[in-house]
């Protein structure tokens, strides 16, 4: 069974999709704790409902990011997670933290990387007058949503969309496709050759 640390920021529908999955028996896995860097994340209401360990760690009680990212990887060590996923983690994590986990870190983006990396994807999209976006789900790295691609969901985007709208049609597809991309790190199918991830059938 795979031992996960899921980090958010909000409202955690991604953390919810997980806990759900685990629930109805299609997921080897167990969320040992749910970190916030925000104190009142609904995130982690969901956690606690579900009897799942919270942490809240502030950013106001450390100098910089450094010791902040140290601080974090210390709390989380103590869980000995297997895999650490970020379900609408709003930080950029930095070498203090990412060292300790080596390709232990994942996250889901709102848009299909490389495009429209960092916020507002779903309106960097729009902007863009692109005719499909979706998601993607992959290994974390020191930059902005650049780290190698795991898996990713195609959506169109039409003529009248707003940022809501489209928001909603891919975090449909997020909701499931980062459960099944857990599963299968579960079922130890992923493997990662440099730049490149491969999913064994
Ligand atoms: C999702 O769109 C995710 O792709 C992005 O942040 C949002 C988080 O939503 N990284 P939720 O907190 O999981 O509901």
């Amino acid at each position: 069974m795979l031992n996960l640390a899921v980090l958010v920021s909000g409202r955690g529908s991604n953390l919810q999709a997980i806990i759900d999955r685990i629930e109805s028996g299609n997921l080897d896995a167990k969320i040992s704790v749910v970190v916030s860097n925000v104190a009142d994340a609904y995130g982690l209401v969901r956690a606690k409902s579900h009897g799942i360990p919270t942490r809240f760690l502030s950013l106001r009680d450390y100098p910089d990011r450094r010791e902040y990212d140290g601080a974090l990887a210390r709390l989380i060590e103590k869980f000995h997670p297997d895999l650490i996923v970020l379900a609408g983690y709003m930080l950029v994590l930095t070498p203090a933290f990412l060292d300790v986990f080596p390709q232990r870190v994942i996250n889901i983006h709102p848009a299909l990387l490389p495009s429209f990396p960092g916020t507002h994807a779903q309106k960097q999209a729009l902007d863009y007058g692109v005719k499909v976006s979706g998601c993607t789900v992959h290994f974390v790295d020191a930059g902005t949503d650049t780290g190698p691609i795991i898996a990713q969901r195609v959506v169109p985007v039409f003529d009248d969309d707003t940022e809501d709208i489209l928001a909603a049609r891919i975090l449909e597809q997020e909701h499931d496709i980062f459960a099944t991309v857990i599963q299968w790190i579960a079922q130890g199918k992923v493997e990662i050759k440099g730049r490149k991830v491969f999913v064994k059938e």
